[in-house]
């Protein structure tokens, strides 16, 4: 029953290379039990190198995307048994947050609604954010008595401006969609009634993009945050170097459709892959 329990608190299908991965406890808000996060990792690693799958949409069942942490089950539970429960709790769940952000595919967070505190670590994994106008982010943290641990102070800091931060993370106030669009946590806001449409539409342009170009990409953006300039320059040469000397196949081709053959526009889209 219990392998069960933990099976079905995340699912996923796979339609036109998009995996579509929800949390799946919508009675409980989909916060993040040990079970949960078990599972997670398991689905990530299920779906990171299947061939069918190009973009990964994280997303939740019911009224939330992830009420965070489990309250019960993450904290009291594990506080319970111990520092070594306590540990490999938070292991489980940082280590698929980790996992989310040097995910090999491009992956999306289509946050339908409540997002609070520890869901802000695998918001924060995701390289793109589109929620719901309706959708509430919080720390709420604050309102029971802990700082915003499990990244999600540093997560605020990086997403917005420090005013913004500190608001956010002392007051426990939450922000809509739009407000969360507004500060940085999220690309956009669109009505509930239309954002699985606006996600789709942006998964299928991240679908007719070179996919080796778009893993050294997103790698690139996240990595040279925490460089200096000068470390990001010269990160950025030998990734570059390396990918021309192994895998300059599609770039060579769009190179071919522009300078020879000047079928398409790099400045107005992709080249056409299917010719590679
Ligand atoms: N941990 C444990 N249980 C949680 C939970 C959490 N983070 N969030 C929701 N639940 C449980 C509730 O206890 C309730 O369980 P029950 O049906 O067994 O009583 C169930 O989920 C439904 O929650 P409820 O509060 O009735 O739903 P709501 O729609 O009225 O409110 C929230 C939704 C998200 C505003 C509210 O549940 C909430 O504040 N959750 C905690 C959010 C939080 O602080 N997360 C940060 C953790 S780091």
């Amino acid at each position: 029953m219990e392998d069960r329990t933990e099976r079905d608190s995340v699912t996923y299908t796979v339609e036109d290379r998009i995996a579509w991965v929800s949390f799946n406890r919508p009675d409980k808000r989909n916060c993040m039990s040990p079970a949960l996060n078990r599972r997670m990792l398991e689905v990530l690693e299920e779906l990171e190198f299947r061939e069918d799958v190009g973009v990964l949409v994280l997303t939740g069942e019911g009224t939330a995307w992830s009420a965070g942490m489990d309250l019960e089950q993450y904290f009291r539970a594990s506080e319970k048994e111990g520092l070594g429960a306590v540990r490999k709790a938070q292991r489980e769940a940082y280590g698929w947050w980790e996992r989310l952000r040097w995910f090999e595919k491009p992956t999306i967070a289509m946050v339908n609604g409540w997002c609070f505190g520890g869901a802000y670590g695998p918001l924060f994994g995701c390289d793109l954010a589109i929620a719901a106008e309706e959708a509430q982010f919080g720390l709420s943290e604050i309102n029971w008595g802990i700082l915003p641990g499990g990244g999600a102070s540093k997560v605020i800091t990086e997403l917005t401006g420090f005013r913004n931060a500190m608001y956010h993370a002392m007051t426990g106030e939450n922000v809509d969609g739009r407000k969360a669009a507004e500060w940085g946590l999220v690309n956009e806001a669109v009505p509930l009634a239309g954002l699985r449409h606006r996600v789709t539409i942006i998964a299928k342009v991240l679908l007719g993009k070179n996919p080796t170009a778009l893993r050294a990409t997103k790698w690139a953006v996240r990595r040279v945050r925490e460089m200096t300039f000068d470390q990001s320059m010269d990160y950025l040469v030998r990734t570059q170097e390396a990918a021309n000397f192994f895998d300059a196949e599609g770039r060579n081709e769009a190179l071919r459709q522009f300078i020879d053959e000047k079928s398409f526009k790099p400045g107005l889209g992709a080249y056409d892959l299917k010719r590679e």
